[in-house]
């Protein structure tokens, strides 16, 4: 059988303390068969060595190939181009966009870089899987050194409708590089269906019924595959913490009191000051449950270098401390908010223990937290996910109480109504949710993708 050959930003290599991988990694990760090779960046970055090797490691018979960065390639490529540009257009936020020519140079050297790297490593038959929006020019920059591979590219944000990637200077090229892919993979409908409208505008193809095209003599495959967790084994995790002394004291710092939870990065994605702001609005509207409810936000701090999110930072200090002070009794404080990653078990404890669990991105290409809170949950007694209508995982997990994270009466309604909510109703939703979340493995997705990058 061909060998599978993934390659993203961030690698995720067994046992080395990475708290910060994010979803991708930590997904793919759990999805691994042995005999494959992933290959990405080190996270580090200063001198690199003029056609220096990727660094190689194995693990449970994976091999791991790593390069690092230079200061002005982690400057232009990552800070820059990748999340200061790429991350806000396609995530809707026009107004946070920020090009500079020279990032977009220096975010295609990279693309040129980790092709030359990757080139040498690679078999003949291998498969080669490219994930998220650092590499879209990958494929396009492999086939520019020769390659003849079998080559595919997974979106794991979402695709903005053609109106809004006009703002892109190049956005027809930027299009057309996407098309050296033979198949290019997204978690939802609406992304698919936004990438083929770009096709169509920016260069003047259509797809069939079916989402296939042909662009300069390539065969096209755009198809729609959700990512999903290893929910086994994160069910494992939070029934195991939820013993532990981490949620013992939790629990007795809470005083009976219900707890509303929320995990992000701190990201301007994810809808924080909005989520604030929501919650603040159940403790004006519906001021019964004062001194019974709080909210614990976990906000691991995220892309420190890019400017958007150092002034989130700021805003969300100044924001919890507001209606900390607004509210806050001298035996209850409403909000408490950190900023600090937490281990994924002591996580999966908190979950289970909690009431809501609140996941209100403005918008986000799947949300794992959403699956992550889910499977962590006893059948027993389970909590009431709330979750925003422009994450992916709405367009799997309608049995949520699907939100518009924009509207701060909607979410406090949401939250009032949950913390309301009988046994029976939340059994029945949960249990709907537990069958998709239970269904939608790794391995599935891994399959369901290279099914279509197969060679027929
Ligand atoms: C999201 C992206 C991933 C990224 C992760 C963490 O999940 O889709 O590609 O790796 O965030 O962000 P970071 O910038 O730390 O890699």
């Amino acid at each position: 059988m061909a060998r599978l050959v993934i390659v993203s930003n961030r690698v995720q290599i067994p046992h080395e303390k990475n708290p910060r991988a994010g979803g991708l990694a930590v997904a793919l990760g759990s999805g691994l068969v042995p005999g494959t090779m992933w290959f990405g960046w080190s996270g580090k970055r200063g001198h690199v060595e003029e056609g220096a090797k990727p660094a190689l490691h194995e693990a449970q018979g994976v091999t791991y190939a790593t390069i690092d960065l230079t200061e002005r390639e982690y400057d232009d490529f990552y800070v820059g181009f990748s999340n200061g540009a790429l991350w806000p257009l396609l995530h809707f936020r026009m107004g946070l966009f920020e090009f500079k020519r020279e990032e977009e140079e220096g975010y295609a050297a990279v693309n040129n870089r980790f092709a030359e790297s990757l080139l040498p490593l690679l078999k003949d038959d291998d498969l080669v899987w490219v994930h998220d929006y650092h590499l879209f020019p990958l494929g396009a920059a492999l086939r520019a050194h020769g390659a003849g591979h079998r080559i595919g590219f997974f979106l794991h944000i979402p695709f903005v409708p053609p109106a809004m990637l006009a703002i892109m200077p190049r956005a027809r090229e930027f299009i057309a590089g996407i098309c050296a892919y033979d198949v290019v993979g997204f978690h939802t409908e609406d992304h698919k269906k936004a990438f083929l409208e770009c096709v169509h505008v920016f260069l003047g193809v259509s797809a069939d019924k079916d989402g296939n095209f042909v662009f300069e003599g390539r065969r096209v495959q755009v198809v729609v595959d959700p990512i999903g967790i290893d929910a086994e084994e994160f069910a494992a995790a939070a029934a195991r913490s939820v013993r532990g002394t981490k949620v013992k004291r939790m629990r007795e710092s809470l005083f009976e009191r219900k707890l509303v939870i929320g995990a992000d990065r701190l990201d301007y994605s994810k809808g924080l000051p909005q989520r604030f702001r929501a919650f603040a609005r159940l403790l004006d509207r519906f001021p019964a449950h004062r001194r019974h409810v709080l909210m614990m936000q976990v906000a691991a701090t995220s892309r420190e270098d890019v400017d958007q999110y150092k002034q989130l930072r700021r805003d969300l200090d100044r924001l919890v401390g507001d209606i900390n002070g607004r509210f806050s009794e001298f035996d209850w404080t409403p909000i408490r908010y950190m900023t600090r990653a937490m281990n994924r078990t002591t996580l999966a404890g908190f979950y289970r223990m909690a009431q809501i669990g609140l996941v209100t991105p403005l918008r986000d290409g799947m949300n794992l937290v959403a699956k992550e809170f889910v499977a962590a949950q006893s059948s027993a007694d389970p909590g009431v996910l709330i979750l925003s209508q422009f994450a992916g995982a709405a367009h799997e997990l309608g049995e949520a109480l699907l939100v518009n994270p924009f509207d701060a009466d909607g979410v406090a309604e949401a939250i009032d109504q949950a913390l309301n909510m009988e046994l029976g109703e939340r059994k029945e939703r949960w249990h709907a949710l537990r069958d998709k979340v239970w269904a939608g493995t790794p391995e599935r997705f891994t399959e369901t993708f290279l099914a279509a990058l197969r060679p027929a």
